[in-house]
């Protein structure tokens, strides 16, 4: 073999071997996660991409799955039981129910959340979420599968995750544009000022927010 064609491979063994050097161990190896850098602004970054320690995204995530893990077949079974105006029920008392438990069981502030609340009194978003459920929009409406969205930041020392809920083609019962004059009156008479009424599949219903001083 003529020697040119050796010649890369001469020069560049002597530079894997040193690339696969072991690096001498830092001198204070951190052992936890690296502090978390401040954000910038919600409203200058659209695309929000995390800063936050990856376990606490880890168990906040997880724990929005339980809430819509029991949530959902709740809801499925109350409108098979008592159809969807008897769900109406069973949804306002339900969803409160497995907001508490799951606080209670793991400290996190769990509540639900939307633009165009039902339950005011409960469901209002705060500045921070009301950004977030802004840019849940925003992501949305460029196509993004709204399942899929969700942002995690630390907001004045407070670890703070939210978890888009799109809506779909069961929820319009009781959330889309054409409900039933029955589901209709049972939700006005409960909601006197609901407004979370109007949605097509695919719009984004509401989030998952959740909080928990770090
Ligand atoms: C049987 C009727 C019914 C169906 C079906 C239904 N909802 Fe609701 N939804 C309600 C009621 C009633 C409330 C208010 C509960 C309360 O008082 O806290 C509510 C509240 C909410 C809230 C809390 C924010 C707010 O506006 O008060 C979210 C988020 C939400 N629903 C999402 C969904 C999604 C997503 C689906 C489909 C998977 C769905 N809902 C299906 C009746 C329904």
């Amino acid at each position: 073999m003529p020697l040119y064609r050796l010649l890369p491979g001469i020069l560049v063994l002597p530079c894997i071997l040193l690339a696969c050097a072991p690096v001498p161990p830092a001198a204070e190896a951190p052992a936890q996660p690296a502090p978390v850098p401040l954000p910038p602004t919600l409203a200058s970054n659209p695309g929000m991409p995390q800063f936050a320690p990856t376990d606490l995204v880890n168990e906040a995530s997880a724990l929005t799955q339980r809430f819509v893990g029991t949530l959902l077949p709740t809801l499925q079974g109350a409108i098979a039981v008592g159809g969807p105006v008897g769900a109406i029920d069973v949804c306002a008392v339900e969803a409160p129910r497995i907001a508490q438990v799951l606080s209670e069981e793991s400290g996190w502030e769990v509540k639900r959340v939307s633009l165009k609340a039902r339950n005011s009194s409960m469901a209002t978003p705060d500045g921070w979420e009301t950004q977030v459920l802004n840019v849940f929009d925003l992501r949305q409406r460029s196509g993004e599968p709204p399942a899929t969205l969700n942002v995690a930041e630390v907001v004045n020392g407070r670890f703070r995750y939210m978890q888009a809920q799109p809506t779909m083609p069961l929820c319009l019962t009781c959330h889309g544009s054409n409900i039933s004059p029955e589901v209709s009156s049972a939700l006005a008479r409960k909601y006197p000022n609901d407004k979370a009424t109007g949605y097509q599949e695919g719009q984004i219903r509401g989030a998952i927010s959740l909080s928990k001083q770090m």
